[in-house]
C-alpha cells in the first residue's frame, strides 16, 4: 500500500473473497489480489510470455497469467495444489470464474492447462545410507526414468521386450532389475537386426557382459545414476539429457483438461505423470 493504492490493485481482504469460491472452506491465509499480480504482469510481461511463479499458493499467479494471455508454469508442493490451483485454473479455463480482473480483461474462458504431478524420487537412502533405486519405482516406472535420463524416447515396444526406447533409428535401451548373464545377452543378440545398438541399465551383471557383444553396452544402476548427481552443494543439478519438448500444437489449440479428470478423493490425479 505504501506503492500502489489499494484502490488500484487490490487487498488481501479482496484476494480472500477471490479464493473463496474455489474453496470456501479452507480460506489461504496470504493469497494475492488478482489487480496486484494484473499490476506486476502488465509492468513486466507482454501477451503470450511466460511467467513463473515456484510459490503458487492459491494459483493466483497463474489465474491472472491465464486471463491476460500469458502462458504459465506454476509449481506448488503443498496440497493447495489440488485444493486451491487445480479447481481454480478449471474455473478459469472454463469461464465460470467471473471474479477478480476478469470483467476488466473481458475473460470468457478459453483455452487451458496441463497438471502435473512429479514421480517420488528416483534414488533414495538405504539402511546403511547407501543411495539405491526407490522401491516405490515399479518396473515400467524404473524403464521410463532411465530411458529419459539416458536422452531415450521411451516407447516400449510390444513385440521385443529389450526395446523400451529408442534414441534414434537403430539405437534401443532396455532397464531390467534381474541379474544379466551372458546368455540373456546371447537371447537378446538373436532377435538384434543388423546395425541395431542397445543401451542395458541393470543393477548387476556377470563380469563378461561389458565386452560379451559388441553392439550391446551394459551399465549398471545406480551407480550410472549417481554420476549424474552432485551432492553437497548448494544449487545441484541432476543433469536430466532429455529435457521434455514444448509441444507446440499443444499451446495453439489450448488444452483443456479432460472433464473427468483428476482430483480423486484421496488426492492422486488420473493425469499425465512425470513420464508420460
Ligand atoms: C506464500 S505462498 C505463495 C503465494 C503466491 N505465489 C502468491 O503470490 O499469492 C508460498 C507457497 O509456496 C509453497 N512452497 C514452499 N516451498 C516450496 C517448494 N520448495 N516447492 C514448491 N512450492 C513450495 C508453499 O506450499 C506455499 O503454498
Amino acid at each position: 500500500m505504501t506503492i500502489w493504492k489499494y484502490s488500484e490493485v487490490g487487498h488481501n481482504q479482496d484476494a480472500k473473497k477471490e479464493v473463496k469460491p474455489f474453496n470456501n472452506d479452507d480460506v489461504f491465509e496470504t493469497p494475492k489480489p488478482e489487480r496486484l499480480i494484473e499490476r506486476v504482469l502488465t509492468l513486466a510481461s507482454n501477451p503470450g510470455d511466460l511467467v513463473l511463479d515456484s510459490f503458487l499458493g492459491s494459483g493466483t499467479t497463474a489465474a491472472v497469467a491465464q486471463k491476460m494471455g500469458r502462458r504459465y508454469i506454476g509449481i506448488e508442493l503443498g496440497n493447495h495444489a489440488y485444493t486451491h490451483c487445480y479447481p481454480r485454473l478449471k474455473m478459469v479455463t472454463n469461464g465460470t470464474d467471473q471474479g477478480g480482473i476478469s470483467k476488466a480483461q473481458n475473460w470468457k474462458g478459453g483455452s487451458g492447462f496441463k497438471f502435473y504431478e512429479l514421480a517420488p524420487s528416483l534414488l533414495k537412502e538405504d539402511q546403511f545410507g547407501n543411495l539405491v533405486i526407490n522401491k516405490e519405482y515399479n518396473a515400467d516406472m524404473l524403464a521410463a526414468a532411465m530411458a529419459k535420463q539416458e536422452g531415450y524416447t521411451y516407447q516400449p515396444d510390444t513385440a521385443l521386450y529389450w526395446k523400451q526406447g529408442q534414441s534414434s533409428e537403430h539405437d534401443y535401451i532396455y532397464t531390467t532389475t534381474q541379474f544379466l548373464t551372458v546368455e540373456s545377452l546371447d537371447a537378446i543378440k538373436e532377435t538384434m537386426q543388423e546395425g541395431e545398438s542397445l543401451l542395458i541399465c541393470c543393477t548387476a551383471f556377470q563380469k563378461e557382459c561389458t565386452t560379451h557383444t559388441p553392439n550391446i553396452t551394459v551399465k549398471k544402476n545406480p551407480q550410472m545414476l549417481l554420476g549424474r548427481c552432485e551432492f553437497n552443494k548448494d544449487n545441484y543439478n541432476l543433469n536430466i539429457i532429455d529435457m521434455p519438448q514444448l509441444d507446440i500444437e499443444d499451446d495453439t489449440e489450448g488444452i483443456a483438461l479432460p472433464e473427468d479428470s483428476p482430483v480423486t478423493e484421496n488426492n492422486k490425479t488420473t493425469n499425465p505423470t512425470l513420464f508420460d
